[in-house]
């Protein structure tokens, strides 16, 4: 039976559930995706966990089906981090060099890292990954691979994401109720920024918004890596409450309407949805013709609604204008026709697709989880196939980080 390194990534979303899983292609390089599935997930409102049981059970039919594809079962998931789940803390530490030479090894990284870590954080909350935004060696800034560089100090300016240990319970209980190990997390915009920003984006400046079900998530790259991320708890689920209130109709048809007849682009198509309404929830119906153009007001009105708080945000980050490399978006929402027109308009900024056609939009954070974990050398499972006794395989300096975080 063939050995096979097997890596599978868990996106559960507010209205989906993503799996993917990835098979390492040593002789290439790179990591192949035999399985993935998406579902409906139930359990989940704004990014949060409200139903362990509906969670579990979603995961579960987003799994089998991704293993049946796949040829294997797996073990356990990297999942997805929503961003609204953890606070940010910015923190530096500082070491001297250890070597005789003077020259940084990656020991001193090691050290110069935990050194940053050491803050006070309240007890229901756990530090889960840290992130070096830049190093300093001696007076030398804007450095951000240190090894091999000469100097007999050095910093490290970092940010560590803190986790509410409820949430992580919460999490590792669905996973365990559906039969999976919970391995790691890896933040969301972490795992985007893998799969869609190109290297020279990250370098001088762009932000990504991630616009979904329940939340919008907003984060900022510079300098090579993220720098800031902020969760805004409006989505898609938003903009199909307001057809539905204001058109008097149930959500399941004002979802349709949204899917079936707007074009954020097209500013004269007030033509008459040619669609039968149903009395709503509310015991009326409409009485006017519905056209388009109402649904587009009542979708724009939602949206600029989010602009507006993302530009909040781009402006207590510290810019006075967009980053040289605008704004990508992606999420559900942003495959609306003509959705990076209309929020060009309202981010009075240069806004761009992150994915190159909307059917491949659904699996960025999956596909991008296991991205991140192959290229970061995290741990990852071998297999045999159809065996489900999967051996860790454990790598690099990721695992230093693994025994930081699960010292306590
Ligand atoms: N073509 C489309 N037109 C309009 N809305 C769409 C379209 N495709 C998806 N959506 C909306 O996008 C949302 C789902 O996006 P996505 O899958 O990114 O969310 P999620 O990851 O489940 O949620 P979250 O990230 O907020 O937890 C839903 O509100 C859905 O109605
Ligand atoms: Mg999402």
């Amino acid at each position: 039976m063939s050995r096979r390194e097997i890596i599978a990534g868990l996106d559960i979303g507010t209205s989906e559930v993503k799996v993917v899983i990835g098979e390492i292609d040593p002789d290439n390089e790179r990591v192949n995706i035999i399985g993935y599935a998406q579902v409906a997930s139930s359990g989940v409102d704004k990014s949060d966990i409200i139903d362990i049981d509906d969670v579990a059970t979603s995961i579960r039919e987003a799994a089998e089906y991704a293993e049946r594809m796949a040829g294997v079962q797996v073990e356990g998931f990297y999942v997805g981090l929503p961003v609204q789940h953890v606070s940010i803390i910015h923190n530096s530490g500082a070491v001297a060099v250890s070597g005789k030479e003077r020259i940084v090894l990656e020991e001193d990284v090691e050290r110069v890292l935990h050194a940053a870590q050491v803050v006070a954080i309240p007890p229901e909350k756990k530090i889960i990954d840290i992130i070096p935004c830049q190093f300093k060696i001696d007076n030398k800034t804007g450095i951000q691979r240190p090894v091999g560089m000469a100097g007999v100090r050095l910093e490290v300016e970092a940010m560590l994401i803190a986790l509410d240990r409820s949430v992580e319970q919460n999490i590792s209980r669905c996973l365990e109720e559906a039969g999976y190990e919970l391995f790691q997390f890896i933040l969301n915009p972490l795992a985007c920024a893998n799969e869609v920003l190109k290297e020279a984006e990250k370098e001088v400046g762009v932000i990504l918004l991630d616009i979904g079900a329940g939340t919008t998530e907003l984060s900022y790259f510079n300098h090579g890596t993220l720098l800031e991320t902020v969760s805004i708890p409006i989505g898609g689920n938003h903009i199909t409450a307001d057809l539905a209130t204001v058109l008097k109709i149930p959500q399941r048809q004002a979802e349709e309407l949204k899917f079936r007849f707007v074009d954020l682009a097209n500013e004269e198509d007030d033509e008459v949805v040619d669609m039968e309404l149903e009395v709503g929830d509310y015991g009326f119906d409409y009485n006017e013709p519905i056209n388009r153009k109402l649904i587009k007001d009542i979708i724009s009105f939602r949206l600029a609604e989010v602009f507006d708080m993302a530009i909040d945000e781009i402006v207590r980050i510290g810019f006075k204008e967009p980053p040289p490399a605008g704004i990508k978006v992606l999420g559900g929402v942003s495959s609306m026709p003509g959705f990076a027109e209309f929020a060009s308009e309202c981010l009075y900024a240069n806004v761009r697709y992150a994915y190159d056609n909307t059917d491949d939009q659904s699996f960025i954070i999956a596909k991008g989880i296991i991205n991140y974990v192959y290229h970061h050398n995290f741990n990852y499972v071998e297999y045999d196939s159809r065996d489900r006794q999967g051996k860790r395989a454990i790598g690099g300096i990721w695992r230093w980080f693994k025994d930081l975080f699960e010292m306590e």
